[in-house]
């Protein structure tokens, strides 16, 4: 697999596109790929991310380059940034709405983490559309699941009745999602054979594959 975007957008705030993007960016790199992310987010949460890292891992990072972007400068930039890596991993905003298409535009993939509620279902249509509009193969991935989520199906199910692919694997809700942000880590590094380590590397497994 040789140059390839992946764009994370959700229209809902909170569904954990960045907590995604920078799990997602490191279980890539820790296969031997060159991986960046893309912060077209304003808030910058990544960002900050980012930076802590480098702030804590120092040269840790050989590979994962990081740049951020204004909503219309995101086709460029990601276009830029795959010159000299991989793969590029852009964060988006919530709300974003007809602002996030050059991100979608320029993308091979879209994922659309979903939290399973009915809020979260009824804000990804959108996103969705926004896939579809601009012909880019989109995967919703759940996040956050709980066990019952996880057991009983119920949700993949409801996801799916929104005419897209869903991820095999689910991401569930652990505490140490949000421990790691705010040291710059990344799960795989916290707890590298944890439950949390497993179901982003198996994510992973699957973009990879389904990029090709
Ligand atoms: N799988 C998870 N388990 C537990 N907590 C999670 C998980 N995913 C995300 N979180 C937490 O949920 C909150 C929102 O996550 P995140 O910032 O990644 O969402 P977002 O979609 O990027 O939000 P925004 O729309 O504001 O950019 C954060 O506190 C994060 O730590
Ligand atoms: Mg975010």
């Amino acid at each position: 697999m040789a140059g390839k975007i992946i764009t994370i957008a959700q229209q809902k705030g909170g569904s954990g596109k960045t907590t995604l993007a920078a799990n997602l960016a490191l279980a890539l790199a820790s296969t031997g790929k060159k991986v960046a992310i893309l912060d077209t987010d304003p808030q910058g949460s990544l960002g900050r991310w980012f930076m802590t890292r480098a702030e804590n891992f120092g040269e840790r990072d050989p590979g994962l380059g990081f740049r951020t972007a204004s909503a219309w400068g995101a086709r460029y930039e990601a276009r830029e940034l795959l010159k000299s890596h991989d793969i590029v991993v852009i964060d988006t905003p919530p709300k974003m709405g007809v602002d996030g298409r050059p991100a979608i535009e320029v993308c091979d993939l879209v994922m659309i983490p979903v939290t399973p509620s009915p809020v979260d279902l009824w804000a990804t249509e959108p996103t969705l559309e926004l896939a579809v509009n601009e012909k880019r193969p989109a995967l919703m991935v759940i996040n956050r699941a709980t066990r019952r989520a996880r057991l009983t199906g119920e949700m993949r199910e409801a996801i799916a009745g929104l005419g897209g692919d869903v991820s095999q694997n689910m991401i569930g809700s652990r505490i140490v999602f949000a421990e790691c942000m705010g040291s710059g880590a990344g799960v795989i590094e916290r707890q590298p054979s944890g439950p949390a380590a497993a179901e982003i590397r198996a994510v992973a497994g699957e973009v990879t594959k389904r990029l090709g």
